[in-house]
């Protein structure tokens, strides 16, 4: 997405196709001094807009919308998109959201390519330009989103690619440095979105790690790789890690991708850990075929991950920031774990495997384990590891677990800043003993009572008690079958937002 803004205080000559304009709901009530812009184009309709409205029912309630086409010599813009925002005295960032959401979904029916946004009623109302301009990019990024797809026919298609922003030369600046850093955020999410969606015969364990490169390549220098292949892999002792993907044909990559800031290496130092399963059959306790149909997006945690270093990178955040990606594929074969099998894990601790569908965390195992020895001064991991945390928040809000409360409200507090929703779970201390094996140290299952907190404790035993560490089972909310907030149906990006902010929050914390 192109944009830029324009501070003429004349109402420039509009060669987009179309022109959106706030309005409010006292644009309608008969009586009262129109928005500038409204009774701008108004008259230059002779009075059709309103007409038009009044006929359509449309009264400027927010989130209704009402497109009418310009007929005038003047203006080379064909369309107006009256976007509804309420009444002005009840307009806010977030109720301005669900108005702009719903703009932008008419630019997608209606395939404009150049729009422009008339700011300057919002503007008037004292609201921070900033937050206007990247609140409208991180919308219109992620409304617009398609969906990555292979059709050869009649593939959704958005055209829109250009924004011109009106407003005053005063908030002009702070709404271009809004429009830019949520055009990184937007991205990144529909990044995350389009790795998740890849089918498990093009995304492989290498072709995430070809993308963790790619990453690193972006970066022009502020982010360093590390790629651990098998051999390194038993090198180092990840053996849980090797063990997942020991039925794989396919070989299995570790991206260890670190960024470091402008100013040098920061004290704090965030690592953040991905599942990376790129297809999860369930292994030798396979999974029933429904359960399988969609395990292709078990390494959306990965892409959460990759894409927050993808946005920390861009938006040059003055954190260190390292993303770990154990990337395997959960196989049956000949070669395959085996249930009953017992592992000697990175850390020393050894898990009897009492089933092979529960391999995420033997990943993460590894991976945080990994993360600690490299120095991390917090950890957050976002995977998609329990079935069970569906019956927590439903398909809307994520598991959250933590050994740190402080840390721990840090993170559910912005993602909910973020309209990312989190549940956060009381991890009790008893549900740990369900973990117990009778001949190694772990299970790497805890059964069905309470399946997502014995996942959480057995990834806790490993992340330990001393460094902040958050764990985000993002089962529930990776992907949808159907399409809420600002997510289409499929792959959502969960977390990328959360993280980012997480990021920028650690960051000012630091200074
Ligand atoms: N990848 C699955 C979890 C999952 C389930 C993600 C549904 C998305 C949708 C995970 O590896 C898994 O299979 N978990 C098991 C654990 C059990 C065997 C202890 C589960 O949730 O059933
Ligand atoms: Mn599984
Ligand atoms: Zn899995």
């Amino acid at each position: 997405m192109k944009f830029w803004v324009i501070t003429d205080t004349t109402l420039p000559r509009i060669n987009e196709d179309m022109v959106i304009l706030p309005a409010f709901e006292h644009d309608f009530d008969g009586n009262r001094a129109k928005t500038e812009s409204v009774g701008h184009f108004d008259s230059l309709a002779s009075g059709a807009l309103l007409k038009h409205a009044s006929v359509r029912g449309f009264a400027g309630k927010n989130g209704q919308t009402m497109i009418h086409f310009l007929t005038s010599s003047i203006l080379a813009a064909q369309k107006a998109l009256l976007m509804g925002v309420g009444k002005s005295t009840e307009v806010t960032l977030q109720s301005l959201q669900t108005a702009v959401k719903e703009a932008f979904k008419q630019i997608g029916t209606d395939k404009a390519e150049q729009v422009t946004f008339d700011l300057k009623p919002l503007l008037a109302l004292g609201l921070d330009p900033f937050a206007i301009g990247k609140m409208i990019s991180i919308t219109g990024h992620l409304i617009l989103y398609t969906g990555l797809n292979y059709k050869t026919r009649n593939a959704p298609k958005n055209k829109f690619s250009k924004l011109r922003v009106l407003a005053d030369a005063a908030n002009a600046g702070a709404i271009l440095q809004g429009l830019s850093e949520g055009d990184a955020i937007g991205r990144s999410v529909n990044f995350a979105r389009d790795l998740t969606t890849m089918p498990a015969n093009v995304l492989t364990p290498v072709a995430l790690k070809n993308f963790a490169q790619l990453t690193e390549k972006e970066s022009a220098g502020s982010i360093k790789g590390k790629y651990y292949d098998k051999k390194k892999l038993a090198k180092m002792k990840a053996n849980a890690i090797l063990a997942v993907n020991q039925g794989s044909s396919k070989a299995p990559w570790m991206s260890e991708l670190t960024y470091t800031p402008e100013g040098g290496p920061t004290k704090d130092h965030l690592f953040i850990v991905g599942k990376s399963v790129c297809f999860d059959t369930g292994g030798l306790d396979l999974k029933p075929a429904a359960g399988m149909r969609f395990m292709k997006r078990d390494m959306a945690g990965g892409a959460t991950a990759l894409a927050i270093l993808k946005a920390v990178a861009a938006l040059k955040l003055p954190l260190s920031v390292t993303v770990i990606l154990p990337a395997v594929e959960n196989m049956p074969d000949g070669n395959a774990f085996r249930p009953g099998d017992y592992i000697e894990t990175m850390s020393g601790l050894t898990v009897e495997v009492d089933n092979t569908d529960a391999e995420g965390r033997l990943t993460l195992a590894d991976a945080i384990t990994w993360a600690k020895k490299q120095g991390a001064t917090h950890m957050v991991d976002f995977a998609t590891l329990t079935g069970a945390v569906k019956s927590i928040g439903g398909d809307v809000a994520a598991g959250l677990f933590g050994n740190n409360a402080s840390f721990t409200q840090l993170v559910a507090e912005t993602a909910r800043g973020q309209d990312e929703q989190v549940e956060v779970m009381t991890m009790y201390p008893e549900l740990k003993d369900l973990n117990a094996s009778d001949v190694a140290d772990l299970s790497n299952s805890g059964g069905d009572l309470a399946g997502s907190t014995t996942a959480a404790w057995f990834i806790r035993e490993f992340a330990g008690e001393e460094t902040p560490w958050v764990h985000l089972d993002i089962a529930s909310v990776a992907y949808r079958n159907r399409a809420i907030k600002l997510d289409p149906r499929g792959s959502t990006g969960y977390g990328v937002r959360t993280g980012i902010a997480l990021v920028q929050a650690m960051a000012k914390m630091q200074k």
